[in-house]
């Protein structure tokens, strides 16, 4: 049986969270990057959003991934390596594993420690000879990676470059463009513009579960930063950006209040925000041209019904 290989370390991540979030906190609005949802609790609020009725994304690309994963097998069979991006519970892999017995790699880069490393290990006890290398870090940092004989074919899925606002994005791109070398694809699933109440309810569901997902980070703030705050004076706020085509995910003060970290103080007056997350949302065109700024040309885009969300499938601009 594969032993789980030691966790690569990008940074210290405590110290760049204090730093970020310091920083954010000091902008107009203000604000706190949304990879910072992502500890083991979040991580686990997040596969329960999945599993909402009002959260089309994933079923809807789940639905998708084993067509896209035979069409793959006809117009590129040889893929030997796989890097995914903000890999999660590493379901949506298995659609690409289960099609491509070529794979002999798999690299997903995670920030949520505990959570990656937990199901690096299953996929290594359920596919046996796939050598699993997980990467905890930001995916936005670019990584070396050795030569691989046969195509290395990038996987981000879940919409989750719809977090990256434009220049993020395109930078993004680059970056993975670099990490995963010439002749590689990029296999990636965006989220398309829809209905605005769809994409709202998407985003503030009746349970609340998303709510307490964006609420984890006040948790976090306060656990590991040791953040003098609370929570109760925080509310959940969705919002569509018309203008920008994205939902945003804000945490709304319910009161004047002052928040302490270390010996920062930073004052909210009622109503005012922290700006926690943005999900943009693409159509076909719009997404390739981005890709091409990123270096990636468009080889092939796949369409749910209704067109509810997109597949894109790109490769490396020499
Ligand atoms: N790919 C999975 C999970 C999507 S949720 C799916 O489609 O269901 C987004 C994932 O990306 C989370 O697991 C989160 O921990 C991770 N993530 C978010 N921002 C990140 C960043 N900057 N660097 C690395 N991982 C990140
Ligand atoms: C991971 N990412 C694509 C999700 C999204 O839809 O933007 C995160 C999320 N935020 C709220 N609900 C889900």
């Amino acid at each position: 049986m594969n032993e789980i290989m030691l966790p690569v370390e990008i940074g210290a991540q405590e110290q760049t969270f204090y730093q970020d979030v310091v920083e954010g906190l000091s902008e107009t609005p203000k604000r706190i990057p949304s990879k910072y949802f992502y500890d083991q609790k979040g991580s686990e609020l997040f596969e329960q959003i999945c599993d909402l009725e009002e959260y089309y994304l994933t079923r809807t690309e789940l639905g998708m991934l084993d067509g896209v994963a035979s069409d793959l097998a006809n117009f590129l069979p040889k893929i030997s390596r796989i890097v995914e991006f903000g890999s999660g519970n590493c379901e949506k892999v298995q659609y690409l594993l289960d099609r491509h017995s070529s794979i002999r790699r798999y690299l997903p880069i995670d920030v949520s420690e505990s959570f990656l490393l937990f199901h690096a290990d299953r996929l290594m006890q359920r596919y046996h000879g796939l050598d699993v290398l997980p990467v905890v870090g930001d995916f936005n940092v670019p990584i070396s990676l050795e030569e691989e004989e046969g195509i290395s074919l990038g996987f981000f899925p879940g919409s989750t470059i719809g977090n990256l606002d434009r220049w993020e994005a395109i930078r993004f791109l680059r970056n993975a463009a670099d990490t995963l070398g010439t002749k590689s694809y990029f296999l990636v699933g965006v989220d398309t513009l829809k209905d605005r109440d769809i994409l709202l309810a998407a985003y503030d569901d009746a349970k609340g579960v998303t709510r307490d997902f964006n609420l984890n980070l006040l948790r976090r703030l306060q656990q590991e930063l040791g953040a003098n705050l609370n929570i109760d004076q925080f509310e959940h706020e969705a919002r569509f950006n018309q203008e920008q085509s994205r939902i945003e995910m804000h945490l709304k003060s319910r009161c004047d209040q002052t928040v302490r970290i270390n010996g920062d103080t930073f004052r909210l007056i009622e109503g005012e925000t922290i700006h926690t997350e943005n999900s943009h949302k693409y159509s076909v065109e719009s997404f390739q041209d981005l890709a091409r700024l990123g270096g990636w040309e468009s080889c092939r885009v796949w369409l749910a019904d209704g067109e509810m969300f997109s597949i894109h499938l790109l490769k490396r601009i020499d």
